[in-house]
């Protein structure tokens, strides 16, 4: 459930009309809802209950300093892939001590970052990245904690760019290597095993991919338990699915349900980092029509935003639902591809959809609080978008719309 609805024939996103948003702000604008965004991760908070767990907000999801400082106060860790977002995370007023680190490509002054703020874990994904990390540890004169991110080689049955726990994946490492990669891990003087780690994809809408990875890494505990090494943690990555069309994922609570039963009476301490399952319907995309195309064979809607703003139709061919601000009723609907103004034939935020629109009307592309705006780009030379995040009946900028100055501020010409 979210927080965008019709009242009195228009949309709000909380107690706020959309309309006011982009008439203060201009489009094409993101705007997020606090109340969404809180409800989302209360909803794995209450979910693992009492069980030791820490829920890591995947900052690659959304990176808005104000989102992760909303999600921090309410006592969320972070799971970052690079020291730029770390760097927002602790921006943000969030606790290093609950940040993961993941990725396959960690950089030694990205660990060096990392180790001198002392987050919680390390997801190491290769053996060359456990003797980088001790390497650096080491010349510090510091302990990195780490868990093995394996693959567990499961089929997340999700779409082939984002399904990353397969044997042909670039992640992790294969788990039937893990237990020597352990044992060489528990060998290190600058490394501390902590846990293990797997993520396997995103956007999964059934629970049977979760838990065969869960039975695959609860066999690997038992391997290295049986070689001396205790495992402290099970960090099972994020990518919970949402609701984009008419799909149905399990909710948090059944997921985290199935999987407290299949730890039985162990006590390892869970940690999670989803991104989608909390960000994604926790925002939306304005964007206003400038041109209705007629064409022989279709109509095209010519909107403000493209796939600059929001590349998942584009990439993934992912269908987000496109909604009027304020429905009409003096128009007959048509289907519409829902283009931009950037020169690909690829760039259509939707396509063939009912809408009963006019030029200038303001429309609203849902489930875009999740690898919306951090997946947005200059290409065309185009600013990119305004960030708003409305907090019941009131509405905060928070980050303003790019200029063509700030693009150029960068560039320099050659000499003479
Ligand atoms: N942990 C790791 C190690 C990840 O690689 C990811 C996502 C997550 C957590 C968060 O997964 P989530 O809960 O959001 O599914 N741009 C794509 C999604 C790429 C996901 C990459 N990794 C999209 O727009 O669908």
């Amino acid at each position: 459930m979210d927080h965008f609805h019709y009242q009195d024939g228009e949309l709000f996103a909380e107690n706020v009309p959309v309309a006011k948003i982009a008439a203060q702000f201009g489009t094409p604008t993101y705007i997020y809802s606090r109340a969404t965004l809180t409800r989302h991760f209360q909803a794995y908070q209450q979910a693992l209950g009492k069980h030791p767990h820490l829920i890591c907000f995947a900052v690659k999801a959304n990176a808005n300093i104000a989102v992760l400082n909303v999600l921090a106060k309410l006592g969320a860790g972070f799971d970052i892939v690079s020291v730029g977002e770390l760097e927002r995370v602790l921006a943000a007023g969030g606790d290093p001590k609950k940040v993961v680190f993941s990725g396959v490509g960690k950089q030694p002054h990205e660990m060096r970052r990392a180790l001198s703020v002392g987050v919680h874990c390390f997801n190491v994904e290769s053996i060359a990245e456990l003797e980088q990390l001790q390497a650096v540890a080491s010349d510090m004169d510091t302990v990195a904690n780490i868990s093995i991110r394996v693959n567990p080689d499961v089929d997340p049955q999700t779409h082939p760019y984002i399904s990353t726990g397969l044997k042909e994946n670039k992640f992790g490492i294969d788990i039937n290597e893990a237990v020597a990669v352990y044992a060489q891990a528990s060998r290190l003087s600058h490394i501390s095993i902590k846990g293990i780690d797997c993520h396997i994809g995103s956007q999964l809408t059934s629970l049977p991919p979760f838990l065969d990875a869960l039975d695959r890494l609860l066999a690997l505990v038992d391997a290295l338990e049986d070689k001396g090494i205790t495992i402290q943690h099970l960090d099972l990555g994020g990518g919970l699915g949402v609701p984009y069309q008419n799909e149905q994922p399990p909710a948090p609570d059944t997921y985290a349900s199935a999987i407290l039963k299949r730890l039985g009476g162990r006590s390892l301490e869970l940690i999670f980092e989803p991104g989608r399952s909390i960000a994604a319907n926790a925002g939306i995309l304005i964007t206003r029509v400038d041109y209705l195309k007629p064409t022989a064979t279709k109509h095209f809607a010519i909107v403000d935003a493209a796939m600059n703003d929001l590349l998942r139709p584009a990439l993934y061919q992912a269908w987000q639902e496109i909604i009027p601000v304020t429905p009409r009723h003096d128009c007959p609907p048509h289907t519409y591809d829902v283009v931009g103004a950037i020169c690909e034939t690829s760039d259509f935020l939707g396509k063939d959809r009912a809408l009963a629109i006019q030029p200038q009307d303001l429309l609203a592309i849902r489930s875009a609080g999740a690898y919306g705006f951090v997946m947005s780009s200059n290409y065309n030379t185009r600013n990119r978008a305004a960030e708003v995040m409305v907090d019941v009946d009131q509405f905060h900028l928070i980050r303003k719309r790019e200029t063509i100055t700030e693009q150029l501020a960068n560039e320099q010409l050659l000499p003479e």
